[in-house]
């Protein structure tokens, strides 16, 4: 992995650039297959076609999550839980391309947005990440 900057963005060993604040919109397209795994379609959810896109939902067993496109590979993302790894406060999109654990409840830790600590605040460790898979057309959440 190479760090590219305080904000760097790592992906599977690929540093993509450090990218400009992307607004993380609700996904749609969502579908709860009957194998309990969820389905983002990805034709419903345009902000996924642009690397450094981001989509949010909530899903029961981890609550909220984001899924971030990380390349323009078929399975080029990252699917992460929201909630602070200190004290479960749901992080927000920050000013500088990643997540922030918001005052007053949260207490400041920052993390790059593919969920990677950087420091902070309370939180000694980063988002957790959830298993995935993913074709040309959806990213199926385990
Ligand atoms: S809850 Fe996020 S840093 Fe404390």
């Amino acid at each position: 992995m190479v760090a590219l900057s305080r904000r760097g963005f790592i992906c599977g060993g690929a540093a993509v650039a450090a990218l400009a604040t992307v607004p993380a919109v609700a996904a749609t397209g969502i579908k709860t297959l009957a194998n309990g795994k969820t389905e983002v379609n990805l034709a419903a959810n345009k902000s996924l076609a642009k690397v450094g896109g981001v989509v949010q939902l909530s899903i029961k067993k981890y609550g909220k999550v984001a899924v971030i496109r990380t390349s323009k590979t078929d399975n080029g993302f990252a699917v992460i839980r929201l909630a602070c790894p200190h004290e479960g406060v749901i992080v927000k999109p920050d000013s500088q391309g990643g997540w922030n654990c918001p005052p007053p409840r949260g207490h400041g830790s920052s993390f790059a947005l593919n969920g990677t600590l950087i420091g902070g605040g309370e939180a000694n460790s980063s988002l957790k990440p959830i298993k995935f898979t993913a074709t040309s057309k959806a990213v199926t959440i385990a």
